[in-house]
Formats: C-alpha cells, sequence, structure tokens
C-alpha cells in the first residue's frame, strides 16, 4: 500500500523507560504478516520501519524502542494522538515450510516472533520459544509468548528470571531434545549470526528477520544492502533464510546513515 493509514493511540505501556508498547485503531486495515515491516510516520519528527506484533482487523501494534529523534517520538506519543502508517512491506516467515518450529526471540526485537507465535498456534502447528533479555524487565511479551506456545524456554542475562545467561546458551541441547524442522529467529544481530550457524551446523532451516538503515524502503537508495550478495533488506527481506545469511556481511559490517560501511558489534 503506497497511501498512509491514519492510526489513533488507543492503549500504550512502559514496560521500560526506554520501550513503549503501543496500540493503535487504525481507519483501514494493513494486514501484515509475521517479519514484515510498515513504515511509520508521525508529521514533522520523521518516519522510520517498524514490525509489528499484531497487526490485523484495523488493530496494530508495536514495540518501540527509542533509539533516536523518531522513535523517541513515538514511545512518548500519548493517547489519543495519531500517528500514519504506510506497508506492509518486503517478505515474510514461512509458516507452512515444516511440523515443528523452534522460535528464538532477543530482548526488544521480539515483536515479529510474537506475531509468528500467534499465527503458528491458530494453524495448529508445534511450536516451542527461547525468549531471552538483560533481565525479566526486559521480556515484555512473556506472557502473551505463555499463551500462544507450549514451552517457552526464558533466559536473562542477569539471572533475575528464567535460566541464568544468553538466550543462545542452550540452543544446542534444545534442539537435541525438540528436533526442529524450522528454526526462526529476531534479536541482536550477533544473537542472530549465533543462531544462524548453530542451525546450518544441524542443518535446519532457518530464517531470520534482520535490520539495515531503510531509507526508502523501496529499493532505489542502496541503503539496506546486504553485501557482498547485493540483496536489499527493504524488499528483498527484511526474512532472509540462515544459508544466504552466514554467506554474506551479516553480524560482521553493515552501511550507516550516511553510506559508509561500519563493524557491528
Ligand atoms: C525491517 C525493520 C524492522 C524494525 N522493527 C523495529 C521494531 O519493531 N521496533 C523498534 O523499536 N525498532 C525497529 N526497527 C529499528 C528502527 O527502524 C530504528 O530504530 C529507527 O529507524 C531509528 O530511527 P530514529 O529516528 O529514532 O533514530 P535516528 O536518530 O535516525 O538514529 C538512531 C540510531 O538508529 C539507527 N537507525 C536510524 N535509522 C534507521 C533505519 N531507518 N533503520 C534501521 N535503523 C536505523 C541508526 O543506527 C542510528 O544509530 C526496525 C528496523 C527495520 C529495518
Ligand atoms: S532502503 Fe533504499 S534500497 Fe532499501
Amino acid at each position: 500500500m503506497s497511501y498512509y493509514i491514519r492510526g489513533k493511540l488507543e492503549l500504550k505501556s512502559k514496560p521500560l523507560d526506554k520501550v513503549a508498547i503501543l496500540n493503535f485503531n487504525l481507519d483501514e486495515d494493513i494486514n501484515c504478516k509475521p517479519g514484515q515491516y510498515i513504515m511509520a510516520w508521525i508529521p514533522n519528527y520523521g518516519e522510520i520501519p517498524l514490525s509489528p506484533s499484531f497487526c490485523s482487523d484495523k488493530k496494530l501494534q508495536l514495540l518501540v524502542e527509542d533509539v533516536g529523534t523518531t522513535s523517541n517520538k513515538f514511545v512518548n506519543l500519548e493517547l489519543g494522538s495519531y500517528a500514519y502508517f504506510r506497508g506492509p512491506f518486503g517478505n515474510f516467515f514461512n509458516l507452512s515450510k515444516g511440523n515443528k518450529y523452534l522460535l528464538v526471540a532477543g530482548g526488544t526485537g521480539a515483536a515479529p516472533i510474537l506475531m509468528a507465535a500467534k499465527n503458528l498456534s491458530e494453524l495448529n502447528v508445534e511450536a516451542i520459544v527461547i525468549y531471552g533479555g538483560r533481565s525479566k524487565n526486559h521480556l515484555v511479551f512473556l506472557e502473551e509468548f505463555n499463551k500462544y506456545l507450549r514451552k517457552v524456554y526464558a533466559y536473562t542475562e542477569d539471572g533475575t528470571f528464567g535460566y541464568y545467561g544468553v538466550v543462545t546458551k542452550d540452543l544446542q541441547s534444545i534442539i537435541d531434545s525438540f528436533s526442529p524442522d524450522v528454526i526462526l529467529t529476531t534479536g541482536p544481530e550477533m544473537m542472530m549470526r549465533k543462531v544462524i550457524e548453530i542451525s546450518v551446523k544441524n542443518k535446519i532451516y532457518c530464517e531470520a528477520s534482520i535490520v539495515r538503515i531503510i531509507k526508502c524502503a523501496s529499493g532505489v537508495c542502496g541503503s539496506c544492502v546486504l553485501e557482498p550478495l547485493g540483496l536489499l533488506t527493504c524488499k528483498d527481506g527484511p526474512v532472509f533464510n540462515g544459508n544466504v545469511l552466514i554467506n554474506s556481511n551479516f553480524g560482521k559490517t553493515m552501511r550507516s546513515e550516511s553510506g559508509r560501511e561500519v563493524e557491528i558489534k
């Protein structure tokens, strides 16, 4: 969809100081699939790509982390305010690739994985999640994952909830006991790189929804390129197969806003 759809902020929570979960009522449906993104605009501030955690029936839920000008404005938006959305853009997770799904979600990147969990449960596909964050407060979708999935492995880096450690700590032993056909992941880039490496080693089909600097969202500017393959995150992604990502600069370098190649830490 190339025109803007208006959304009114009806409900908001702030699980963390710099993170908000925003629920909008839309004038029209957008119908985003898990992994896809929308462009979210606040006039006079800017437009940013966001992957919804829910998006149908004229309702839109976004998890926004305040990292700069526009995301700050979204996180601090007041109830009753309007924002404008276009999309959906890009491809989405394949939910019919197998019978057993292992979802791996890190921190505030969990939104598209939550939508995948809900859809898989509606399709009656067996699925479990490994969900990790810095502390219990960072596991903002814990309740929702427990609602949709039969097993939630929670990990916190400070040990305040679930297992102590990072989300990938027991990935191999969970793969050994669950034997998934498919692994889907979102989260910090280095975490996803590790998930992909383990998936590829185990010959398990894996998809990741990735983040690059999206400017035009239409394949024109080259800002979101995945090198050396020349794939564009805004059009060919944001969901990519693990076998593709492992042969790219994913987890190593990306283009900054000025187009310079920068290291990912
Ligand atoms: C497909 C996709 C889905 C995303 N989904 C979410 C989501 O669900 N929730 C969420 O909080 N964030 C999400 N992001 C990241 C979000 O788009 C950026 O945090 C946002 O664009 C930053 O804009 P800003 O104006 O707040 O920050 P700026 O002041 O412009 O910059 C602050 C920092 O944010 C990064 N950044 C800036 N512009 C972009 C951009 N267009 N794309 C990616 N990173 C950028 C830069 O590294 C910069 O250091 C997603 C990004 C992509 C590409
Ligand atoms: S954002 Fe411009 S080509 Fe992808």
